[in-house]
């Protein structure tokens, strides 16, 4: 389940941390936010190190789709009624120039990394009404936005929103090349985070600021990132054999693609749903469907997926970690927009570290308050948590682990215990106990990814219990019951 990205780039490796150290900064976390943050605080000449769990570029940023858009769904229409015109403008403004700077950085640095500009399209095959407003609103803010009859796909829509002048690139050289002169630790987990003392499995870092670009927060306080954003995980099929398309698509429909073009390849995302809510299947088979339909040439090549994270109020959390920690900062909740957002992360939490201040802070502040906006998506996220940590007293009702089939997995009972159990196709039993070491909420089966996901705030384990996604930073199997 390798990405097209992983299989075609190696990045070098970097050494554990040895000793215990005093920096300027440190930011935890070698994703595409994490290597942005530390890039632009060396450009600005601060002494920095990333301490990274397992390898940079080896979470959710090998497996996007890594187009670098301002067009985010339906997205200006909204933001204009939620939170007025000038919001929604700097909301705009700052992913078009987030995609100018990587073209920049690019630029400046000789980076071979594939990145072109393109259209990107938002289309539907039905929603015609949504679209013009959508089209309308984004124009209205100054994006380079307007309504198209015809859209350039090998099937038929009602139309889309064109954006001219996107871009889309390869994530992994891209991050290869950022990261070369940069200080990093791999494989050296942080386990937890005391003022600006941070404990990891090789030693400790003292640290004047800490930035936590881990994709998820691992602290539940202060700032109870648990409470403000849930993961949403969706699907990638890579195919060859099919026409080079001249643009980036984006469906607005349920079960829409994804689609872009990477070389020789065209890549399908859909299948989305909330992590840990996959019970029955099917992600992976529908896009395949799809393809089968519309691009019958193709022949697939790689298949593999991801997730990210979705606020309330659909505003990313970047800046300042908490008041009450002045010094820490936070680059989350990207809303599946990470390329543009990390470059966003990287120009507001490099500029407030150097003390200078950053025209869009305000708008993805952390500590901004939306009580009417977030109220409803706070409610489910809430409800979805407490159904996690209280279902699972029910022994009877679930089956027994001797009638799993191979290839399947699921709650099962064993005597007066619940466990979460998976057959593999040889007959062997994999069993863990059912509880997340996050919080505690029950974990469910997905059987597209053969994983134990978990609803309440998207952590993932193998079937053996070996942690995959964070929040949680423990394996399954080390508190098995
Ligand atoms: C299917 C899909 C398609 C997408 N396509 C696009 C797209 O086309 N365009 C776009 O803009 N966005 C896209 N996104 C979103 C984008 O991929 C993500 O927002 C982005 O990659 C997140 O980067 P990150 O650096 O925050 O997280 P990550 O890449 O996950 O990096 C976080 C890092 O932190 C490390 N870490 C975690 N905990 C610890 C710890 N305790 N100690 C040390 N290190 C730790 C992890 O090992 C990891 O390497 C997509 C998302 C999905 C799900
Ligand atoms: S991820 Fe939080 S309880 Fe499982």
């Amino acid at each position: 389940m390798e990405s097209i990205w992983s299989k075609t780039t190696k990045i070098q490796e970097r050494p554990a941390l040895s000793s215990d150290l005093s920096v300027e900064t440190a930011v935890i976390g070698g994703g595409m936010a994490g290597i942005l943050i530390a890039f632009f605080l060396q450009q600005k000449g601060r002494k920095v190190i990333v301490l990274e769990a397992d390898r940079i570029g080896g979470g959710q940023t090998r497996n996007t789709t890594a187009k670098i858009t301002s067009q985010h769904g339906l997205t200006y229409e909204k933001l204009i009624r939620k939170y007025g015109t000038e919001k929604a403008g700097l909301y705009a403004r700052a992913n078009e120039e987030a995609i100018q700077k990587y073209q920049d950085i690019i630029e400046e640095n000789n980076i071979d990394c594939d990145f072109e500009r393109l259209p990107s399209y938002l289309y539907s095959t039905r929603e015609r009404h949504k679209l013009e407003r959508e089209a309308e609103a984004a124009a209205e803010l100054g994006l380079p936005a307007t309504y198209v009859e015809t859209v350039p796909l090998p099937f038929s829509t009602v139309g889309a929103v064109c954006f001219e002048n996107q871009a889309q690139f390869h994530p992994l050289k891209f991050l290869k090349e950022i990261s070369k002169k940069l200080e990093i630790f791999e494989k050296t987990m942080v386990y937890s985070v005391k003022g600006h003392k941070i404990v990891t499995n090789w030693g400790t870092v003292n640290a004047e600021n800490i930035v936590f670009a881990t994709h998820y927060p691992f602290p539940l306080v202060p700032g109870c990132y648990f409470l403000r954003q849930h993961q949403e995980r969706s699907y990638i099929v890579a195919f060859s054999g099919i026409k080079k398309l001249d643009g980036m698509y984006y469906s607005i429909d349920k079960a829409g693609l994804s689609i872009r073009s990477a070389g020789d390849w065209t890549l399908l995302g859909g299948g989305a749903h909330r992590t840990g809510e996959n019970e029955s299947g099917g992600s992976y088979a529908s896009i395949r469907a799809q393809a089968k339909k519309y691009m019958p040439q193709g022949k697939e090549v790689a298949h593999w997926s991801a997730q990210d994270c979705k606020t309330h109020d659909q505003l990313p959390l970047i800046g300042s970690y908490s008041r009450f920690r002045p010094y820490w900062y936070v680059a989350t909740g990207f809303e599946k927009w990470g390329m543009t957002f990390s470059m966003i992360s990287a120009m507001i939490i490099s500029d407030r570290i150097c003390g200078t201040e950053n025209p869009y802070q305000k708008l993805f502040s952390p500590q901004r308050f939306h009580p009417l906006i977030s109220a409803c998506d706070l409610m489910i996220d809430v409800g979805i948590s407490v159904r996690g940590l209280l279902t699972g007293y029910h022994v009877w009702t679930c089956m027994k682990e001797k009638d799993l089939e191979n290839g399947h997995g699921g709650i099962v009972r064993k005597g007066f215990r619940r466990y979460a159990s998976y057959r593999d196709e040889a007959g062997n039993i994999h069993r863990i106990s059912i509880r997340c070491p996050h919080m505690g909420c029950e974990l469910l089966w997905n059987p597209d990814e053969l994983s134990w996901d978990c609803p309440c705030h998207g952590s993932r384990f193998d079937c053996d219990g070996n942690l995959i996604d964070n929040p949680a930073q423990k394996d399954k199997k080390e508190i098995l019951d």
